[in-house]
């Protein structure tokens, strides 16, 4: 058995959480449940071979066969890059012109249906790694300006990134945004949403703490978020609203660090995006400077929504743009009075969802009061990160039907003591396996084979 949180789950949940949302440009999600984007690492990763990396394998499939099943309203796909040179890690799904091939179309053509299962819009998370690239793909990443990051992940520091010139800003962003939005439309996925959070390379755009610039892409509040409303248009161009394709945008509503974004400018930011026309914005928060995926303040503890509090204040400048928020809901009570209170239209859920895939599906039920109470510390988000990975591989090795249509079959239950110290072992030898390859130049993706005791 499961442990689970034992807070009661209201009666209105069902109607609350299972209303639909109205995107300004047409669509409908079926109820409000997001599935956040989640990094899968299980695409294909050949150094010597690049144009055929970033091309879904049959593991993402069997993966989001699994959530296709767990009657989401909108499913994120993981950070998919649109340069192969820029990356969050070695194993992201890629989509770009110079990779253009029929598998790979085939696969992504794959990955919308299995996503549209029972009635989910399917919708691509896209991003360019900027200064965050791992060194071993790139030792001088682009971004906004030249601020390195210095932070080693996994034993590998970060390249001293080269600020984008105005051209390449066209040529190595804007046209890489939108051949891929428009790769998505055409392979038949539901939309769009550019990764604007996280520190990735639209975020070094938006943060002081990362564009230095003095052109018309820096300073102001308008000059940092220029890329991001010239990448809508761009795209809109092509796929106009009337097409129903969305396009969506994560954002940072706080960034908790020195001259980081604040909620006084993610508010004037998300005006702007709101005017121009998104179909939904999620707000998020933290960098890989200063990770924001635990409570940092104790203000937001009770409500379990990290980011809660800026969400309130953002929540009134949409009208029309619907709003999710992502990060920290475990219980259908705090999701139901984030909704009631007008914090946020729709439910971002992350981690909950590699522990059971259909948490939706059972809420929507009645048959669950909250997520899977895991035992993992929930202060060492690299534990839990590790955690859903480990939970993600184990939902690729079977497809929805060789599973005996048991999204849970094979998962890892870190509700189980036991199960957590026998994942602390396997953690720490994939810390030295980290370890020894790091010193041979090679990152190798979070991605830990484990065997764990089925839900
Ligand atoms: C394994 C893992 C992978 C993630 N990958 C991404 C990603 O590709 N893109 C993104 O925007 N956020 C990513 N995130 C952040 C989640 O989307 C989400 O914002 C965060 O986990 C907080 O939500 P939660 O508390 O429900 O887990 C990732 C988080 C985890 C745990």
């Amino acid at each position: 058995m499961v442990r689970r949180f034992s807070i009661a789950a209201p009666e209105s949940a069902k109607a609350i959480l299972g209303e639909r949302l109205k995107f300004p440009s047409g669509k409908y999600a079926q109820n409000r449940f997001l599935k956040a984007a989640l990094t899968e690492m299980l695409s294909v990763f050949d150094h010597s071979n690049p144009k055929v990396n970033g091309v879904p394998t049959q593991e993402i499939l069997n993966v989001y066969d699994k959530w296709g099943n767990g009657k989401f309203g909108l499913v994120l796909t993981g950070n998919v890059q649109v340069s192969p040179v820029h990356l969050e890690a070695p194993g992201n799904a890629m989509i770009f012109k110079e990779g253009e091939t029929p598998a790979r179309r085939e696969a992504y053509t794959k990955w919308a249906q299995t996503i549209k299962q029972d009635g989910a819009l399917a919708v691509v998370q896209l991003s360019h790694g900027g200064r965050q690239t791992p060194i071993t793909v790139n030792t001088t990443p682009f971004s906004a300006s030249d601020v390195k990051l210095e932070k080693e992940v996994r034993f590998l520091g970060f390249g001293k990134p080269i600020p984008l010139t105005v051209e390449q800003i066209k040529t190595e962003v804007i046209d890489r945004f939108v051949y891929a939005a428009k790769y998505a439309y055409e392979t038949g996925f539901d939309g769009v949403q550019l990764h604007g959070a996280h520190g990735y390379l639209l975020a070094q755009f938006t943060s002081p703490t990362t564009n230095k610039r003095t052109d018309r892409y820096g300073g102001s509040i308008a000059n940092r978020q220029r890329i991001i409303l010239e990448i809508y248009e761009a795209i809109r161009k092509e796929i106009p609203a009337s097409t129903g394709f969305l396009v969506g945008l994560k954002t940072n509503s706080v960034e908790f660090q020195s001259e980081g974004t604040t909620a006084d400018d993610a508010v004037e930011m998300c005006k702007a995006y709101e005017k121009i026309g998104f179909d939904f914005v999620e707000l998020s928060g933290g960098t890989y400077e200063q990770l924001a995926f635990q409570h940092i303040r104790d203000s937001t503890r009770q409500r379990e929504a990290f980011f809660l509090e800026f969400a309130e204040k953002i929540r009134p400048v949409f009208k029309n743009t619907v709003v999710y928020l992502t990060g920290g809901f475990r219980t259908v009570n705090a999701m139901v009075d984030a909704v009631k209170t007008g914090a946020t239209q729709g439910i971002g859920l992350g981690r909950p969802i590699t522990a059971e895939p259909d948490l939706p599906k059972k809420i929507l039920e009645g048959s669950v009061p909250s997520a899977i109470h895991d035992a993992l510390d929930q202060n060492n988000f690299a534990v839990s990160l590790l955690a859903s990975n480990t939970q993600m591989e184990q939902m690729g090795r079977n497809s929805f039907k060789e599973a005996n249509q048991n999204v849970s079959y094979g998962l890892s239950d870190f509700s189980d003591e036991e199960t957590v110290k026998r994942f602390g072992k396997a953690i720490e030898d994939f810390i030295e396996l980290t370890r020894v390859q790091a010193s041979k130049g090679v990152a190798i993706p979070a991605v830990i084979t484990f065997e764990g005791v089925n839900v």
